[in-house]
């Protein structure tokens, strides 16, 4: 493969914030290969919408152990597009993996235990074929293992050279305040902390969102667009090869509901007002946000990624604008 990276990647198209209180600059849009990056999508596209992100400054890439399908395809395919277009680019690129969801069978291939996490990034670095992650996240708290449990694996990581930084992935408030005090008394702080957020899922702004930043910690949004349900995709029905109509899908038929399609209509509208398409109001919106370094999103195409980088040329909004959208978002069930 003949891939030569844009000259011009870094100029303006991307804008960097500081992840918390750390030298770490993430872009504002990141890629995340949860869909569309494993053995059922189709690589040449995989491998477009990489070089495209790239070639436009995203320098952040997302993955999980458990990101397929099958579960552990998505790395192993992110490894093999690296290594064929990105070699040369490793210290330009921050790539992230996590482990904590059900991943090999038996009793230590799911959840967070020391024995998880451990086994867990030696399997991620074979499969993507680094000597090291820029990130490594408890992708979730699982209710059982001592927080204090998970977090010494992860610093032990951190010392053992396989991460230059850790975050950590779903977890409630209570056990996110100790995981932060036991990473920073080892001089280990947590970089970052990545949960759901968008204009249909808000649950983070009670409280998860201040903490993280109390703590000096960075905040990335993942599934800022509701899976496609805050884009135009679904207004007139379910289309054929989307995500909800996907057997391998996450987002479920069940979950495109009336309310939030006429809520997303209604979105749709102010956004043309602003000379937005919904995706790119949806994700400036998320931007706005104070606490918020990045959004996480996915895309089934170099198009749509194309589309969402449009959000950038326009983060701000006016108190009407933000009163508006309250207004339509308040007829959505949360
Ligand atoms: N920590 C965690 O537990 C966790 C959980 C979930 C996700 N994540 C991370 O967050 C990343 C993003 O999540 P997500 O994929 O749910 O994000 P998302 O950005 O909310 O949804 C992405 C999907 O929306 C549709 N889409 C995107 N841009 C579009 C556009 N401009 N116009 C129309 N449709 C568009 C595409 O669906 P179609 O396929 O239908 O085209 C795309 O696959 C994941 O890849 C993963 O890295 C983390």
């Amino acid at each position: 493969m003949n891939y030569k990276p844009s000259e011009t990647r870094y100029d303006n198209k991307m804008s960097y914030k500081y992840c918390g209180n750390s030298g770490l600059l993430l872009p504002r849009v990141s890629l995340g290969l949860w869909h569309n990056f494993g053995d059922v999508d189709d690589f040449s596209v995989a491998t477009d919408m990489i070089r495209y992100a790239f070639d436009n400054g995203i320098t952040h890439f997302d993955l999980a152990n458990n990101y397929g399908p099958p579960p552990g395809s998505a790395e192993t395919n992110f490894g093999k597009i690296l290594k064929n277009n990105f070699a040369a680019y490793r210290d330009e690129m921050i790539i992230a993996s996590k482990a904590g969801h059900e991943m090999w069978p038996g009793p230590y291939g799911d959840r967070s235990s020391r024995k998880n996490l451990m086994a867990s990034i030696d399997q991620s670095l074979k499969r993507t074929g680094l000597e090291y992650f820029d990130i490594f996240y408890s992708h979730r708290y699982d209710g059982i293992t001592p927080v204090e449990e998970t977090m010494q694996a992860l610093i032990d990581i951190v010392r053992q050279g396989k991460a230059l930084y850790v975050g950590i992935s779903k977890y409630p408030r209570q056990q996110a305040r100790v995981a932060y005090e036991m990473l920073k008394a080892a001089g280990v702080p947590c970089l970052v902390c990545q949960d759901r957020y968008s204009m249909f899922t808000r649950a983070v702004e009670q409280g998860v969102l201040q903490l993280a930043g109390e703590y000096g910690c960075g905040f990335v949004a993942f599934s800022p667009l509701a899976q496609g349900l805050l884009t135009n995709k679904y207004i007139n029905g379910i289309p054929e090869g989307s995500r909800a109509a996907r057997a391998t899908g996450f987002l479920k038929k069940e979950q495109v509901t009336d309310d939030k399609i006429s809520a997303a209509i209604k979105l749709n509208e102010l956004a043309g007002q602003r000379g937005q398409t919904l995706a790119e109001m949806a994700l400036a919106w998320v931007l706005h946000n104070e606490y918020v370094t990045s959004v996480i999103v996915g895309a089934s195409s170099v198009q749509q990624l194309s589309d969402n980088l449009a959000a950038l040329n326009k983060l701000e909004f006016s108190s009407e604008e933000l009163a508006g959208i309250e207004e339509i978002l308040a007829t959505v069930q949360m």
